[in-house]
């Protein structure tokens, strides 16, 4: 039967991509994607859990459903994902109207988990490899604005930091092989992809299972030359090599942009969090990222509040924002996840009101770093890659800068022309995360 079925997505750039995977298969299977839940007959949710309120906003959203699913029995409701991971059949208790429950590594199944749900509620959340041949080399998905793609090249993390539920809901670290990667890469090309995000939770690890490297598998995508640009996130600053500082510094379309996430400036809160380094190591690898490939921005994540984080803590938190002068980060304040080291074994004792403080005072620290870098590249030049016109002003277009920053420029008459384009434009001024130019030059 076929079905109108809306994804609904929460999180990060791996759950984007696993809805972009769990479409094409529908399509595939005959059914029909529509974007509202209103005119769909199947609703799903690709789900977060790497913090409360995202579990608490998929709940509320779920709870919605419940008069409209007594009024139309045919309706089928699944969530997928994190959450339905770490909740599994604990799901269909919570909400009595699910049909669906389909965890991290099943989803490359969900023609055949629908098409079961027909007959009653289905629940998937078996551990599984995805990176047997086949099962994630798909290549038919749409692009965004029809020239970027996401491709995810391992799954899982092995890192257990005490606060993060991602090695619980998503498995091992598992590596694909290169040469699956290279070819869905280069049939992603062939159909316009000029832009290319390499995804993983910890890509810096990956091929350590397979005996291959980050470095490695960048030379050998880069060899795929319509590509003008490839992205990597997420990288732990543990596994960070000086091998691949210098492939990233040498090859030409490979981003100079790291997320670095150091979550923390306090070596003693980062040895409680399990992130295998301290905050001299920290300083040591951007010092590295300077050495050996000079003019790479690096963004971070923070959390504040982690249990036991003193006043003292948190201002070489505040000390790192201001000394490594990041282009940007995420600030989140410390929500404790079931079952990991940190909420089992440390009390959340930091109160509400402290964390939201130390959320300000980090937040403002570092937009004033922010806004000094956007202002040091006034008057500069860049070549900036051009995504289409801009989401708030139609009569501008945006793209990024190789180091990932937006820029903003006065749309052409014929504005598609551009899109999927290299330029070179003159920076004439900025807020704090965003650049403004002109074009000086078309470079292809
Ligand atoms: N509480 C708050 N923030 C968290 N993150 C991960 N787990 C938690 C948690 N329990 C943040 C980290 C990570 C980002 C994706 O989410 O900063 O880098
Ligand atoms: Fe979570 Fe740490 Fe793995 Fe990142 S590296 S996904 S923060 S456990």
């Amino acid at each position: 039967m076929s079905r109108k079925v809306c994804i609904v997505t929460f999180g990060c750039q791996m759950n984007k991509l696993d809805s972009e995977l769990v479409a094409e298969a529908l399509v595939a299977a005959g059914h029909e994607l529509v974007p509202g839940e209103a005119e769909a007959d199947v609703v799903l949710f690709n789900t977060c859990s790497v913090r409360d309120n995202a579990e608490q906003r998929v709940l509320s959203r779920l709870m919605q459903f419940k008069p409209r699913k007594r009024e139309e029995p045919g309706l089928l409701i699944g969530v997928m994902g994190c959450f339905a991971q770490r909740l599994g059949a604990k799901l269909f208790e919570e909400i009595p109207h699910l049909d669906i429950v389909c965890g991290t590594r099943r989803f490359p199944h969900i023609a055949e988990i629908l098409e079961k749900a027909e007959a009653g509620p289905v629940l998937e959340v078996e551990e599984e490899s995805l990176t047997a041949p086949g099962t994630l080399d798909a290549h038919g998905r749409s692009l965004h604005d029809g020239i970027q793609a996401y491709v995810s090249v391992m799954r899982g993390c092995n890192n257990f930091c005490t606060y993060c539920i991602v090695p619980y809901v998503r498995g091992r670290e598992e590596s694909r092989p290169v040469e699956s990667v290279v070819e869905e890469v280069r049939s992603l090309a062939a159909r316009g992809a000029k832009e290319v995000t390499l995804l993983g939770q910890n890509i810096d690890a990956y091929g350590k299972d397979i005996n291959s490297s980050l470095a490695e598998l960048l030379e050998a995508v880069h060899e795929i030359d319509s590509v003008k640009r490839f992205r990597y996130v997420t990288s732990h600053p543990r596994d960070i090599t000086e091998e691949l500082l210098k492939t990233i510094n040498r090859l030409p379309r490979a981003c100079k942009h790291l997320h670095m996430p150091a979550q923390s400036g306090s070596s003693r809160i980062l040895k409680a969090m399990n992130r295998g380094y301290t905050r001299e190591d920290y300083d040591r690898k951007l010092a590295m990222i300077n050495e050996y490939a000079p003019g790479v921005l690096v963004t971070s994540d923070f959390i504040v509040g982690f249990p036991g984080e003193t006043d003292e803590d948190f201002s070489m938190t505040v000390d790192l924002v201001e000394k490594a002068k990041f282009q940007s980060a995420y600030i989140f304040k410390y929500s404790p996840r079931p079952g990991t080291k940190a909420e089992q074994n440390m009390a959340d004792d930091v109160a509400v009101d402290a964390k939201k403080e130390r959320n300000q005072i980090l937040l403002a620290t570092q937009e004033k770093v922010s806004a000094e870098r956007s202002r040091s590249l006034v008057g500069s030049r860049q070549e900036v890659l051009v995504e289409g016109l801009s989401k708030t002003d139609k009569s501008k277009m945006a793209g990024r800068t190789k180091s990932n920053l937006i820029c903003v420029f006065d749309a052409p008459d014929n504005p598609e022309s551009l899109v999927g384009e290299l330029l070179e434009l003159e920076i004439k001024r900025c807020t704090t995360l965003t650049l403004y130019g002109d074009i000086v030059d078309r470079i292809g």
